[in-house]
């Protein structure tokens, strides 16, 4: 039997995105931004995200899974490559979560061989209870200790990525 318990309101989602949108529409002002959102979980927070950043962008999406359930398999598989040219761009790579920041990292090391202008993190949640790496996150909309989370684009086995808010899975 699972139980969702509400973490994080629709109403604060939506606050904080429109804040950060502002912070990068500003910092990217005259530069040439293009959005990479990681595929499957940072679906809905890119949509929300988007429509906020006021300067013009582009949109791209890379694929990677490492987990499986509850548990990251530590073994990161890119699912899809970006399509566009990131040469002398600016990536803002978009993410739902960073928790060991294993795959975040391996996407950084992959997106500095595409010779972009600056590659640097979005994120919607930064989880720093399992954090393995050092990787320096420019915009995180949350900071939560520990647990898993779900809704928002956040999945358990590919389920509960609809939910509009954010909540604490317990088993
Ligand atoms: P990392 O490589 O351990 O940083 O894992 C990042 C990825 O793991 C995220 O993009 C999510 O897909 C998934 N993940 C990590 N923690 C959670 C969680 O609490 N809920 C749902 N997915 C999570
Ligand atoms: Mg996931």
């Amino acid at each position: 039997m699972t139980n969702l318990i509400p973490k994080i309101s629709e109403e604060e989602i939506q606050k904080k995105i429109k804040e950060i949108a502002a912070l990068i529409s500003s910092d990217y002002n005259g530069k040439k931004l293009v959005l990479v959102g990681v595929l499957k979980g940072s679906f809905v927070f890119l949509a929300d995200l988007t429509r906020q950043i006021s300067i013009e962008h582009e949109i791209d999406f890379v694929g990677a899974s490492s987990y499986s359930g509850t548990e990251t398999t530590g073994i990161i598989q890119f699912t899809k490559m970006p399509d566009l040219q990131l040469r002398d761009k600016d990536i803002l790579v978009v993410e739902d979560i960073v928790d060991t920041g294993r795959t975040l990292s391996v996407m950084i090391n992959y997106f500095k061989t595409l010779k972009p202008s600056s590659v640097k993190i979005c994120t919607l949640i930064n989880k720093d209870e399992r954090r393995a790496l050092d990787i320096e996150i420019e915009y995180s909309c949350f900071d939560i200790e520990k647990g898993f989370i779900v809704g928002y684009g956040l999945d358990y086995n590919e389920k509960y990525r609809n939910l509009p808010a954010i909540f604490d899975l317990k088993c």
